[in-house]
């Protein structure tokens, strides 16, 4: 087992991960990274995010598929140097794609190469709260109240049932009333506590 930890960050739009993730990742001399990627994949996703293609639910989640199976790649090599973490990862096909009517069997096996993670920060966060966070920039398909009811109803359901268990487990941090800062340090002091990263 390498010295270096995958550590993956998953929540509803609007829950922070983008933000804590950055955050970690710069505090512990990490690589960050997400997904969908930058990648040629990566870019014709986000376009039918947008709207701009309309492809079926088993042909985006084939997309979603394709883009980790390059995205593992690149983490495989950065994590022989350095802890990796990633804003998002499998658990948001699972959750995502099933909404979409795919089914989870189809979303585990197509997505067979992917490396587990050492630990799963799920970052929890009221919807009320979410949605004004994300404020006037909603404009993606899954940005909507109903959907990020059922999205964070379906992260509780892999932390419950321990879906794709990543090594060291899951964490689950509650973001409604907490600043940047606290969570920050939340994470920080949860992580150390577990072991993942040095005191
Ligand atoms: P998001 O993190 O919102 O990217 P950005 O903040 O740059 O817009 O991710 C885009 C959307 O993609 C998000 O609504 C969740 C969705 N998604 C899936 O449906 N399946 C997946 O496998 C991944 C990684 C993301």
């Amino acid at each position: 087992m390498g010295k270096y930890k995958f550590i993956v960050f998953e929540g509803i739009d609007g829950s922070g991960k983008t933000v804590q993730s950055k955050k970690l990742s710069e505090s512990i001399n990490g690589y960050y990274t997400y997904e969908p990627t930058d990648g040629e994949i990566g870019k014709l996703i986000r376009r039918v995010l947008r709207g701009e293609i309309d492809y079926s639910s088993e042909t985006l989640a084939l997309l979603f598929a394709a883009d980790r199976r390059e995205h593992v790649s690149t983490i495989s090599r950065e994590l022989e140097n350095r802890h990796v973490v990633s804003d998002r990862y499998i658990y948001s096909s699972i959750v995502y794609q099933t909404i979409q009517g795919v089914d989870l069997d189809f979303i585990l096996s197509i997505n067979r190469f992917a490396i587990k993670p050492d630990i799963l920060v799920y970052l929890d966060v009221d919807v009320e709260e979410a949605l004004r966070r994300l404020g006037k920039y909603r404009k993606e398909i899954f940005e909507n109240r109903d959907t990020l009811r059922l999205v964070r109803e379906r992260y509780w359901d892999i932390v419950k049932n321990k879906i794709f268990k990543p090594r060291y487990g899951y964490i689950v941090i509650d973001t409604t009333k907490k600043s940047i800062e606290e969570t920050h340090r939340e994470i920080l002091r949860v992580l150390k506590e577990r072991g993942i990263i040095e005191q």
